[in-house]
């Protein structure tokens, strides 16, 4: 037991192996669908982790992508999310005229994303396609999917490689279900 997960138990779900492959495949089709120049905006901070190795992946497969960070929140401390997003910190690039690429760790309601890419059609983004690290398509309270998915899962509380509870576990090379007990 490391000394991240002394409070909690978490079960691996996807190794980093698993997740890198996964990265490197989901690189190749967002290339595949857009060769020209992506602005790619992540989502704060839950998929700082994923995306990092996203837009590596990217450049390796030969996109040149530019990034550019926007900070969403719709949880507090607990596992419950409280259903209103707010923009708590804003892009510094203009995206009128640009594909852009939003970058995601979890869909889940699909209030995040949603409220992300109406941002980057009013702000008159040529483009947005949203890429998701993880999707729970059965928590859904808003009709939206993502243009790229890593991985779908059942609706249980992941932590590890980006994801939080709390504020714990981001730095887990793995992702990992919190076990109830
Ligand atoms: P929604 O799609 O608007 O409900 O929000 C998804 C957001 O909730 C994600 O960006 C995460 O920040 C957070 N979230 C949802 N499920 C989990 C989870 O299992 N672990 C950690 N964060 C989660
Ligand atoms: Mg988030």
């Amino acid at each position: 037991m490391s000394s991240s997960d002394l409070d909690h138990k978490i079960e691996t779900l996807f190794s980093a192996e698993h997740i890198s492959e996964r990265v490197d495949a989901l690189a190749r089709e967002i290339i595949a669908d857009e060769p020209g120049d992506i602005l790619v905006v992540i989502i704060l901070k839950g998929s700082f982790v994923f995306a990092a190795d996203l837009i590596r992946a990217l450049e390796r497969n030969g996109a040149s992508a530019q990034v550019d960070f926007v900070t969403l929140s719709s949880y507090g401390m607990g596992t419950e999310s409280s259903g209103q997003v707010k923009l708590t910190h804003d892009l510094s690039e203009d995206v009128t005229g640009r594909n852009v690429l939003l970058v995601d760790d979890i869909l889940e309601s699909g209030r995040t994303i949603a409220f992300a890419v109406e941002t980057m059609l009013t702000r008159n983004a040529a483009s947005v396609k949203t890429c998701l690290l993880l999707d729970k398509p059965t928590q859904r309270k808003v009709d939206i999917e993502a243009d790229y998915v890593g991985f779908s899962i059942d609706p249980e509380f992941v932590v590890g490689y980006g994801l939080d509870l709390a504020k714990r576990y981001r730095g887990l090379p793995y992702i990992g279900i919190v076990q109830d007990d």
